[in-house]
């Protein structure tokens, strides 16, 4: 194909996955796409030992590294350390939190207060909050640049100056997610080399416009300021839907949700069964998990928070406190078979999840695409004999 993405990257198919999985990213750039490992909860030394093993077993294809770096969260700049964020966390969400995970017999004690929950609170979201303090992200992205990384991408704001800096520095590409038109314009003033226009329907952290408005709504708003390259993401779990976005302005797309019941994958064999029997209904989108919108599979654990009882979520990266620990104990138990724990267990994932009722591999997920990508063009190429 002969996209603007194809090229950018030489690439065979304009098709990038997101994913927290080493396995998925390297078996997505050997597929002909471009895999793209999500480093947000990586140390620097966890970083190269994934990118490592990215660099044996991807057959020198290209990938790329996503960090997140929010423009803005609770006491930002403030040198803040994890106790001081904790002392921020009111009693009423600790209870909330153990309340969810009694009411399915799940021990929940060491999330009522302060004290208890100081070892958990600490191991579990520690990496969270460390990874979105920029000095961090800067030893991270040290390391991918230590790699033939191709693509340094950014969520939830504009990438600082000494990330464009340092992807110019080092011929690689930069690329932020953006939600909503004016974020996308704020991005291409700015200089990044790519957008990942992103739609309400998709898993993780989203806006509340759709795919299919916001694609060609960006394109048609950047077109004063060149011709910045366009992925399309949310909701994209079928070579259909890719080819149909296509037309709508978007140079390639950038998938998660559909590789998370991947055999590979990271997610748990209850999430893959979870995963591969949702419909597109089965999602939610809400502040519970992060402090910002994010689309989670819906559970007893998101259905609690949208209740008339919950707390209002906090901002981030103090809900994240919250939930965090919380999901962790949760996962820990589901993985053992404990019944309740595998109903609350939840997920980031989109709505394109309703299009996706197998396990197959990354590799064949891509090799779907491609075929029905080709049967789309065909369907329509014959309106017009
Ligand atoms: C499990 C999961 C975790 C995610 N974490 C991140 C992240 O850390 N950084 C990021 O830029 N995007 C993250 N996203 C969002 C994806 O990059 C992507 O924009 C979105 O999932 C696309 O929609 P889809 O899920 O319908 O394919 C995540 C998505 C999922 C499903």
């Amino acid at each position: 194909m002969k996209s603007p993405i194809c090229e950018m990257f030489d690439i065979e198919f304009p098709m990038l996955a997101f994913s927290h999985c080493r396995d998925v990213v390297a078996a997505v750039s050997k597929a002909g796409g471009m895999g793209v490992l999500g480093a947000v909860g990586h140390s620097p030394e966890q970083l190269e030992i994934d990118l490592k093993w990215i660099d044996e077993h991807c057959d020198g294809k290209p990938y790329g590294v996503d960090v997140l770096i929010p423009n803005k969260y609770e006491g930002k700049g403030q040198g803040l350390t994890n106790d001081d964020y904790r002392k921020m966390i009111p009693e009423a969400h600790r209870n909330f939190r153990a309340d969810i995970l009694e009411q399915h017999d799940v021990d929940g004690s060491v999330l009522r207060s302060l004290d208890d929950s100081e070892g958990i609170e600490n191991s579990s979201s520690a990496a969270l909050g460390r990874g979105l303090k920029s000095d961090y992200a800067k030893r991270v992205l040290e390391v991918a640049f230590a790699h033939p990384t191709k693509l340094i991408a950014n969520a939830l704001g504009v990438p600082p100056d000494w990330m464009l800096q340092m992807g110019k520095d080092n011929n690689v590409k930069v690329a932020a997610l953006v939600g909503k038109k004016e974020h996308a314009i704020k991005q291409v003033e700015a200089g990044v080399d790519l957008l990942v226009v992103s739609g309400t329907e998709g898993g993780g952290h989203c806006g509340s416009v759709s795919t299919m408005v916001l694609v060609p709504e960006v394109r048609r708003a950047i077109k004063p300021y060149g011709n910045t390259p366009i992925l399309a993401a949310g909701g994209i779990a079928t070579g259909e839907q890719m080819a149909g976005i296509m037309t709508m302005g978007a140079d390639g797309v950038w998938c998660a949700s559909v590789f998370l019941p991947t055999l590979e994958a990271e997610t748990s064999e209850n999430i893959k069964e979870k995963l591969v029997s949702a419909s597109s209904s089965d999602t939610v989108r809400s502040k519970s998990r992060t402090g910002k919108h994010s689309r989670q599979l819906s559970s007893p654990w998101t259905d609690a928070w949208e209740s008339k009882d919950a707390p209002e979520p906090l901002p981030m990266p103090l809900q994240t406190m919250v939930s965090e620990p919380a999901l962790s104990i949760v996962k820990d138990k589901a993985a053992i078979g404990h019944e309740g724990a595998k109903k609350l267990e939840t997920y980031w994932v989109g709505q394109g999840i309703g299009l996706v009722n197998e396990s197959i591999t990354a590799g064949q997920t891509v090799q779907k695409f491609k075929e029905e990508f080709i049967e789309a063009y065909e369907n329509i190429n014959n309106l017009f004999d």
